[in-house]
């Protein structure tokens, strides 16, 4: 068995660390605050009219003249702003030491959703809309204000909704077409939230990450480079945790003693070759009675549907096809930057499904690491392949839990649009815990069935143990789950599918169009509360 560490060459270009989207400051507020922007929270009702006792937070590090100032233009101007927008004032300088201010609208009312934390996701819009407009204006020097006086966590939330909106994926253009990079920092670098805005930080962070990984096309992104990209970020960051990290990669030949023959068969029409991308992640605190998480992602960096090709419409976005392994980095990035005391060992399995003289066929029997046959009707239905391998590797760890995370189906797009990563799971735990933190990022999760009505089907082949596609009429998402239960050996096991939520069309406002990197902060919390319920 063969296993490589840091098999990166010096002169690799790494983009991801080139293509630094914010910067956060460290200094304060100087004689130069007049040509700085400030965004703050104001509180208001439903109308958008403001409290009618004091709209700033506690919180707030503005002068009282400041704030004096734009509580009377509000009164005078009679001003609305609906929660979860926002609305830039601004003055001339003698009156106002800053550029303009921003008021992110939030309501004043106590906000109840038996799904997500409301509060924080009307926050993460209303500072989003700040950001976009300040952007649109062409602002690069923001300074946020302090929140946090009613409820703990807000000024993460603020973070996120910034560092989310603030993103942008324009590495390969001319610097000439290229939007400014925006630099964000607190008013006051010494405020009690600002270890919340710190957190908030690096979850949208680490989800930005996911962002480019998956919005980078495929001729410039392989399975190599994807490896590259991954191996070089986790080598700028190991020194800075507690957590000890281990990179294994795993190459075609390694592929082949295992026997991975549902994920070699995917990957034999294209001329990349195929990886296994392992990353061991383990806390010197963790409790050693806890055996590891495994988390697991599907890494197709493009599909073309194979022989069973896709229609042209729907083929360019298929270079995000790797969106789950995307995911899981990111989301193994998280755990590193925040220490996370447990566990976990990612599993990324990268591929390419392209159609060739050497490809796949529909009719072909092929033979999966666990001994199971399988039947494949649909060379389209690559994922599936790929992760039945992963998860029956994974029993290796002997783990406490796997979760994978694949662009598995348009079907659940269908289900649930873009609000829900489908969720199937075997235990109620892991529901109860992916539910929890998904309310709290705003990023949510919706369960979906795993049930034998569905199993049955995917066992339903005349040539073989199993078919990759049944070819019923409805249920494709449950169908894909069932399919996968086959190889999972673990008794608490969840499978997202991402197909719906991996690219946000215009649903989600604090993502601008394009990948999401959906839902890597809700996994990275799920990582959290796994290891310290
Ligand atoms: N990667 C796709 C699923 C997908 C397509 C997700 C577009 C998001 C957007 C997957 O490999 C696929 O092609 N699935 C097929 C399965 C079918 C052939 C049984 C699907 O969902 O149509
Ligand atoms: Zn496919
Ligand atoms: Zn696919």
């Amino acid at each position: 068995m063969r296993v490589q560490k840091w098999l990166i060459s010096k002169n690799s270009v790494n983009f991801l660390l080139k293509s630094k989207y914010v910067t956060i400051l460290g200094s304060r507020l100087s004689s130069s605050d007049a040509s700085k922007n400030v965004i703050t929270a104001i509180y208001v009702d439903s109308e958008g009219n403001p409290s009618s006792e004091d709209p700033f937070d506690k919180q707030s590090k503005l002068s009282d003249q400041v704030k004096g100032s734009v509580k009377s233009f509000l009164k005078e101007k009679r001003v609305q702003i609906k929660p979860g927008t926002s609305k830039v004032l601004s003055w001339p300088s003698d009156v106002m030491p800053y550029k303009s201010i921003s008021l992110a609208a939030v309501s004043k009312d106590n906000l109840n959703d038996p799904l997500v934390d409301l509060k924080r996701e009307q926050i993460r819009l209303a500072y989003s809309s700040s950001i976009r407009t300040l952007s649109t204006m062409k602002e690069t020097e923001v300074v946020v204000d302090s929140v946090g006086g009613q409820q703990q966590g807000e000024m993460g939330a603020v973070s996120e909704g910034c560092h989310l909106a603030a993103y942008n994926f324009d590495m390969y253009k001319a610097a000439k077409y290229k939007k400014p990079v925006m630099n964000l920092e607190l008013l006051d670098e010494s405020c009690a939230g600002r270890g919340d805005w710190m957190e908030g930080f690096v979850l949208a962070d680490c989800q930005n990450m996911a962002r480019t990984l998956t919005e980078m096309p495929s001729n410039l992104l392989t399975p190599e480079k994807f490896v590259e990209e991954v191996v070089n970020l986790f080598e700028q960051q190991k020194g800075d945790s507690e957590v000890e990290l281990e990179i294994k990669i795993r190459e075609e030949a390694w592929l082949r003693e295992q026997q991975m023959n549902a994920l070699l068969a995917v990957a034999q029409g294209s001329s990349q070759k195929p990886y296994l991308l392992e990353l061991h992640l383990t806390h010197p605190k963790a409790d050693k009675g806890v055996q590891p998480l495994v988390l697991v992602g599907k890494g197709v960096t493009f599909d073309s549907g194979g022989i069973s090709i896709k229609p042209s419409k729907l083929m360019d976005v298929m270079r995000g096809d790797m969106g789950g392994a995307a995911c899981v980095a990111a989301t193994a990035l998280g755990a590193l930057r925040l220490n996370v005391c447990g566990r976990v060992v990612c599993l990324m399995g990268l591929v390419e499904n392209m159609p060739s003289g050497d490809s796949f066929k529909p009719g072909d029997v092929i033979f999966s690491r666990s001994g199971h046959s399988i039947q494949v009707d649909n060379t389209d239905a690559e994922g599936r392949l790929v992760l039945a391998d992963l998860l029956d590797y994974s029993e290796v760890w002997q783990p406490s839990a796997v979760v994978d995370v694949a662009t598995l189906t348009l079907a659940v797009e269908v289900a649930l649009g873009a609000a829900f990563t489908g969720v199937f799971t075997t235990t109620n735990k892991l529901f109860d815990l992916l539910r929890k933190s998904g309310s709290s990022t705003g990023d949510q999760v919706w369960r979906l069935p795993l049930s034998p009505l569905f199993t049955r089907q995917v066992s339903n082949s005349p040539l073989a143990d199993l078919n990759n596609s049944p070819g019923l009429r409805g249920g494709g998402a449950c169908t894909a789950a069932a399919f996968l239960s086959h190889f999972v050996k673990c008794p608490s096991w969840a499978h997202l599918d991402i197909g719906g939520v991996f690219e946000n069309k215009n649903e989600v406002q604090y993502l601008s169009k394009g990948m999401s990197g959906r839902p890597t902060r809700t996994l990275i919390q799920f990582c959290r509360n796994y290891f310290s319920p």
